[in-house]
Parts: structure tokens; sequence; C-alpha cells
């Protein structure tokens, strides 16, 4: 019987006597996804060699989620959940418990998105720091956390387990053309620095810079502020870690177009684009707008699975 998908078959040759089939018969790891991560869990199952567990998201007609697995048969459970929602974050804790209940000694949570990031702080008097709460919460479940591009590296210490950030910037070099006109990888604020320069070194070629970011958070709106550096004729791929609003995007595009760009690229890493985002980038002029399969939707151009899997 071979152990299709296990670690084993995926790490190592096949076993090759008896013995060494018997050892361990069960699945060493199996993948448990939350139903929004259906994607970036298929790829990270390719990725690893890992099988898929079947799982069941149900709702009781007073709302309550049930979600579950059926024929888990492993030692250590990935479970797999972007916490896009407050639901979603529900159906991740019901995951973590069920492999538990089937039999799971470890488990292991992959956050493709950890939702609450950024509220990573309490900005007044009587706020909650929600990362720390959410984080709180995952950590019950799992002896450990692997998160993609969390908004601060600082949100990992929220955990109780041992949690770790996973730079899956690099991905998003794959979409571009190759005959960028003298790139500017341009994050829309300091912050992202890092996030642009992973972009550049995975496209080869290449400057990086960043816009200094203001934002009125009674209002909502934001305004960028350019640096020096000429843009005029150039290719700009602007670098960050979340669209949301568009916010951001659309005020760096309309700031780059007053100074002459070429074409202007939007990526990030978690395309969370809620509500009119994706009109507002077409509106401003953007040439091409993708993101990776964190938050799984129309413009998830790229797998960040690749990078979590070399930490499985
Ligand atoms: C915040 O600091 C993040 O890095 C993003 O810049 C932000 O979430 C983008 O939000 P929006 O698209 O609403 O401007």
């Amino acid at each position: 019987m071979p152990l299709a998908g296990s670690r084993l078959t995926a790490t190592t040759p096949g076993p090759t006597t008896e013995t060494e089939l018997s050892v361990g018969s069960d699945p060493p790891d199996m993948i448990v996804t939350g139903s929004g991560s259906q994607t970036f869990a298929a790829a990270l199952a390719d990725a690893t060699g890992r099988d898929l567990a079947a799982v069941a998201y149900d709702r009781f007609p007073d709302g309550e989620l049930q979600a579950s697995v059926s024929g888990f048969d492993a030692d250590h459970a990935v479970v797999v959940a972007s916490t896009v929602s407050s639901d979603a974050h529900v159906e991740l804790l019901q995951l973590q418990d069920a492999v538990r209940e089937a039999g799971a000694s470890e488990v292991t949570t992959v956050l493709p998105y950890m939702g609450y990031a950024r509220q990573d702080e309490a900005f007044s008097a009587g706020e909650p720091v929600s990362a720390r709460a959410v984080a709180r919460a995952i950590s019950t479940g799992t002896d450990r956390v692997l998160t993609v591009n969390p908004h601060e590296a600082a949100v990992c210490d929220f955990f109780d387990v041992p949690a770790t950030g996973v730079d899956a910037a690099g991905r998003l070099a794959d979409p571009l053309p190759a005959d960028l006109r003298d790139p500017l990888f341009l994050s829309p604020d300091e912050g992202a620095t890092d996030l642009a320069t992973s972009v550049r070194d995975a496209y080869g070629a290449g400057a990086t810079d960043y816009f200094v970011k203001h934002r009125d958070y009674d209002t909502g709106g934001v305004a960028v502020e350019p640096n020096d550096t000429a843009v005029a004729g150039r290719d700009v791929v602007l670098v960050d870690d979340i669209v949301a609003t568009g916010s951001t995007m659309s005020e760096a595009i309309a700031v780059l177009h007053d100074r002459g760009v070429d074409r202007v690229f939007v990526t990030c890493v978690h395309p969370l684009l809620a509500a009119n985002a994706r009109t507002r980038l077409h509106r401003a002029g953007v040439a091409a707008l993708y993101g990776t399969d964190t938050i799984e939707g129309p413009v998830s151009r790229v797998s960040a699975a690749p990078p979590v899997a070399g930490h499985l």
C-alpha cells in the first residue's frame, strides 16, 4: 500500500521493503483546509506531496458553523485557513479541534492571510489589541503557526506558540512582463520597502524606492508624498502587503501619472479588494492588478504555497 501523498513519499524515494512499509503505516501528515483557502491548500498539497483531508462545511439553521473532517488518518495535521472573516476564524478553531478529535498529535496552522493583523495595538483607550486576541485563540489549538507576510513581523509574537512569517512577495515577480522599461519597484509606504525589494530581486532588475503615506483615520482618506525619484517614461511596479479599499494604491497611481510614468502595475501579497477597490484602481489607470492566493479571488495570479511548503 503506497503512502500516497505523505511526506515520506514526497521527500524520499519510496520504501523498498515490507518492514519499511509497515513502519508508521498511517500517513504522517494531512492537510486540512478551511472553506476559503481551498486553492491555496491544493497548491500546498501539490508542493509538498501531502494528502488533502475530506472536509465538510455546514451551517445550522441558527447560523452556527460546523466544519468537520472525515477519513482523517494522520499524526500531524496541517490546518490551512485565511482568517478573512469572523466565520473563517470560527471555522479554523473548529478544524483545529476536529483534527485533535480525529487523533492528530501535532497541529501546524497555516494562515495564508491573518485577519485582524492590522489591529496590532490599542490606538486609543478602551480599544483591544485585536491581533493579540485572535492570535491567542488560534494558539490554543496548534503547536505552531506559519503565516504569510503578516502586516508587521511583530504580530508573530502575539501567538503563545512558535509563529513564523513567510515571505511570499517574490512570487509577485512571475506575471510581470519581461520587457519592463527601466523598472522601479515602489512601496507606497516605508513599511513595505522589504516587499518591493523581494519583488525586484525575484524579477532580477530594477531599482527600489518608497513613498511616504499619511492616512486620515477619521475619514479613511490617504495621501502619499512623492519622493524625488524620476519616474517619467518608466514602468513602476507598486508593491504592498495588502490592497484593501484601494485608497493607497489609487492615490499612488495618481501621483505617478502626474509625474509622467509609463505603466503602473499594482501587486500585493493579500488581495483583500474590499468594496469597489478594483473599479477604483481601473479608473486610476492601472496597467495590471494582481496578488497571490492567500486571499482567493479573481486577481490571485500566483500561489504563495511554494514558500510555505519550504517551512513544512
Ligand atoms: C497598511 O499599512 C497596509 O500595508 C496597506 O497599505 C493598507 O492595508 C492598504 O489599504 P487600502 O487599500 O485601504 O488603502
